[in-house]
């Protein structure tokens, strides 16, 4: 019987070795603005309890209600994490970070998951580089995300790109907005989508949100929820601008900006770029000063963001940005014997103790295949050894640009390559 052929699951996607170096200069300038900012990481578990994600990112965001990986195993319930923020959010609170002291700045990189359906930008699996600044109300904490946040996608030198951001409120100015939102969608609630009338009773700013046609023509009279925010929310958006002007960071103001996540307060900001397809969004965040207490900690005001890597990447894409270089080997030993793939198995430490990469092939093929595998590899120089160089201890070491060649003894190739 033929035996089957395995694929990735829809939406789960390998990145492969040729895209490496891609990801690894992305991590390498997230890491290097951390580093800028003094951002400490934290690495979360992929899987978390199915409850904390339910409370913190809320029974009715489509993440919870449609889009979570989870299953139980015996009494426990896990569900592989959507995003990144009530992991923080959790692991602060169960280790007591607020004991070190200060505001706790952190960031992460990972994999995140989502049964959503897939589209361009749009994965089941997923990655996100994200910051968060726990214990702390003042705008500046804002400020000093969107900054981090923004210092990234320059580095890169992305362009095209709109910062929008808005304030959603507190559940105090919120009450309002909400009572004077379903009062506006009242007479229209028939036509409204389907998803929009469910959105209606518990979270009607949610309709705010709505892609569906259908509910466009309602939802550019909508009140807006600035017209409702008390003054401790508005001096808080108010510092939030006067801060990024300072930063010289453009912002647009977009007062339909609810996002998907239930657990913002005040201030939510969305990057997005006309790069992307209908994903739009690079990243997003807010203010979340209720979450921490909602999953069982002390009351601590906290701020952050999170974009996506793979639709950071299409938008290098379309900007032919490239995004590092593909790693390439300093030296290839080409070997012409068996006597002389035992020299070079024995001597490649010494190319290594002085930090040069150095590439045997490894499958016993023939010399031509091996000055092949060195040019498919990008091999800088190449040292060919055969019977005779082994008795002269002499090499042709060939450079592999300008395919010049001289014959020179090992420790000169050594000295000669760490000084490249
Ligand atoms: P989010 O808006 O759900 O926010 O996701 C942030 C970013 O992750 C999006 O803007 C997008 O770039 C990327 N993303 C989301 N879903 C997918 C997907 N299915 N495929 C590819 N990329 C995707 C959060 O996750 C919040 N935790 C952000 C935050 C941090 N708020 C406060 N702190």
């Amino acid at each position: 019987m033929a035996k089957p052929k395995f694929t990735t699951h829809t939406g789960m996607v390998d990145i492969l070795p040729d895209e490496a170096h891609k990801w690894h200069y992305v991590e390498s300038v997230i890491r290097k603005t951390a580093r800028l900012f003094h951002f400490q990481e934290i690495r979360t578990p992929i899987m978390e309890p199915t409850e904390l994600i339910a409370r913190g990112v809320g029974q009715l965001t489509d993440i919870v209600s449609k889009e979570m990986f989870a299953f139980d195993r015996g009494d426990d319930h896990y569900v592989l994490r959507p995003e990144g923020t009530a992991p923080v959010a959790r692991a602060f609170v169960e280790h007591n970070l607020q004991q070190r002291g200060g505001t706790q700045n952190l960031f992460y990189i990972g994999p995140m998951f989502r049964a959503e359906r897939p589209q361009k930008g749009r994965q089941r699996q997923f990655h996100q580089f994200g910051a968060e600044v726990i214990g702390a109300d003042d705008p500046f904490a804002d400020a000093q995300v969107i900054a981090f946040m923004m210092h990234i996608y320059k580095e890169i030198g992305v362009k095209n790109m709109t910062l929008k951001i808005n304030s959603v409120g507190d559940p105090e100015s919120r009450k309002a907005y909400k009572s004077a939102l379903q009062e506006y969608f009242k007479p229209h609630f028939e036509k409204l989508s389907e998803t929009s009338q469910e959105r209606y009773e518990k979270n009607p700013m949610r309709i705010l949100d709505s892609k569906d046609e259908q509910d466009q023509p309602f939802l550019k009279d909508a009140p807006s929820i600035l017209d409702y925010l008390n003054e401790d929310c508005e001096e808080h958006y108010a510092k939030v601008k006067s801060h990024l002007e300072l930063l010289g960071i453009d912002y647009k103001e977009d007062d339909r900006l609810v996002r998907g996540l239930d657990y913002y307060t005040k201030t939510a900001f969305e990057l997005t770029s006309t790069d992307l397809g209908s994903q739009d969004a690079l990243g997003g965040g807010g203010r979340y000063d209720l979450l921490i207490e909602e999953i069982g900690g002390q009351k601590t005001p906290a701020v952050g963001f999170a974009s996506g890597i793979e639709r950071l990447m299409i938008a290098c894409e379309a900007l032919n940005l490239p995004l590092g270089e593909p790693d390439q080997p300093d030296v290839y030993i080409v070997c012409w014997g068996e006597k002389a793939r035992l020299w070079a198995l024995e001597h490649q430490p010494e190319f290594h103790k002085k930090g040069i990469s150095c590439m045997i092939e490894l499958a016993g093929k023939s010399m031509k295949a091996q000055m092949k595998d060195a040019n498919r590899n990008n091999a800088r120089f190449a040292v060919i050894v055969g019977e005779d160089e082994l008795e002269k201890g002499e090499f042709t070491l060939r450079d592999m640009k300008s395919s010049e060649e001289e014959m020179v003894s090992l420790s000169k190739i050594l000295e000669k390559l760490s000084a490249e």
